[in-house]
């Protein structure tokens, strides 16, 4: 670990020490002793695979979102297929979704029969629009998955409006808050990710479904395995796709304190806004009034990119393109280009970078990240 001083405004002098682009280490720190209860009870009772520690989760969880149902999977990117099938998104129909997200958004839809369609974004929140979305709708359309991207919260009943059934795409928002609600409860349903270094991180892969809507979710538990209720008659093709008991039993330790992570997330959020960080590039603008984002990441954007990123990566603080090539320009969805340009989505990915973001992270390490941010662009270049 590399120390230096720099000097920031007239007269503060920071000690320069490298910041981690995420901290998954230190919240969990003071949890040891429960996870390693959590893990040593379910290699005691000999239950690995849809057992006890499931159940409780989906209990716990569903109630956490504010939502009738939670079905738990193998991973996020099984949860947005298994829960496009559930909705009954198949073969001939069109799924709209944003092009600027990890890929394993639009990556879900062809397993299902159906042919991703993509739209745009709005490069300041990030998020798709209702806008956006209505350009790309067509007769065929069955679904759009609305990501709700970094923690931000996409507009989720502004494109209901619309007439078409949603799917949140909520793997980054866990924790997030809106006036309408949580993540999870604010379309037809939700996916989750708990991906490691997710807000709510397993310890291995492991996703969601959340759903107000019994036949969805019923649909869901059945395809989650093999297509069956019963391991004797299998009703659909299904998938073997479940969250496994030690998952769902280190998840369950973790779940009581994704608030207060969530809280320290919007502080770090407030602690880079305090040190003056918007006079510099431009900070993700929040997408609804009253939304009270859990920043999974913190993702800004200056049309000088390269120069933040030098200097992050010089002063030894996280930093990453996240991206650079959206997903509708990736090999892989050659087949699925859309007919007009996205100038949106071109723009958010040419411009954004993510920096230091955690649970964890200090008004001094935001200060520190600011003013290396400041050498690179001392008067301030946004995007
Ligand atoms: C927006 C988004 N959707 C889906 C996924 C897929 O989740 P998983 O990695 O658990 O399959 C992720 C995360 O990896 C994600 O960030």
């Amino acid at each position: 670990m590399r120390s230096a001083t720099v000097a920031a405004r007239p007269g503060t002098i920071l000690a320069r020490m490298p910041v981690p682009l995420f901290d998954t280490r230190t919240p969990i720190a003071p949890l040891r002793a429960e996870l390693d209860a959590a893990i040593a009870s379910v290699v005691d009772s000999q239950r690995f695979i849809l057992g006890p520690e499931v159940s409780a989760f989906e209990s716990e969880f569903a109630a956490y979102c504010g939502a009738a149902h939670a079905v738990g999977v193998g991973n996020g990117t099984d949860a947005l297929t298994i829960a496009l099938r559930a909705m009954g998104v198949g073969p001939g129909d069109e799924v709209v979704v944003p092009s600027f997200t990890f890929y394993a958004s639009p990556e879900a839809i062809p397993p299902t029969g159906a042919t991703p369609v993509f739209c745009d974004v709005d490069p300041d929140t990030m998020c798709v629009t209702a806008e956006t979305v209505k350009a790309a709708l067509t007769p065929k359309t069955k679904a759009v998955v609305a990501v709700h991207l970094f923690g931000n919260v996409a507009p989720v009943a502004e494109i209901e409006a619309l007439g078409v059934p949603v799917l949140e795409d909520a793997a980054q928002s866990a924790g997030s808050r809106t006036p309408a609600g949580r993540p999870g409860t604010l379309a037809t349903a939700a996916t989750f990710s708990f991906f490691p270094s997710k807000n709510l991180g397993a310890f291995g892969d492991g996703g969601a479904i959340t759903t107000n809507d019994d036949d969805i979710a019923e649909r869901a538990r059945m395809l989650r395995f093999h297509g069956s209720f019963d391991k004797k008659t299998f009703e659909h093709v299904g998938y073997n796709s479940r969250l496994d008991e030690l998952q769902a039993a280190i998840l369950r330790v973790q779940l009581p304190h994704l608030d207060a992570w969530a809280d320290g997330r919007r502080a770090a959020a407030q602690a880079y806004e305090d040190a003056g960080l918007g006079d510099l590039v431009t900070l993700p603008r929040v997408v609804g009034e009253g939304d009270e984002p859990a920043w999974h990441l913190y993702v800004v954007r200056s049309s000088r990119v390269d120069e933040v990123q030098a200097a992050l990566s010089e002063a030894g603080h996280g930093n990453k393109v996240y991206y650079r090539v959206p997903s509708h320009q990736q090999p892989a969805m050659a087949p699925y280009a859309p007919p007009a340009p996205l100038p949106g989505t071109d723009e958010a990915a040419r411009t954004h970078i993510a920096i230091p973001m955690s649970p964890v992270l200090t008004a001094e390490q935001a200060a520190e990240v600011t003013e290396t941010i400041r050498t690179a662009v001392p008067q301030g270049v946004r995007s």
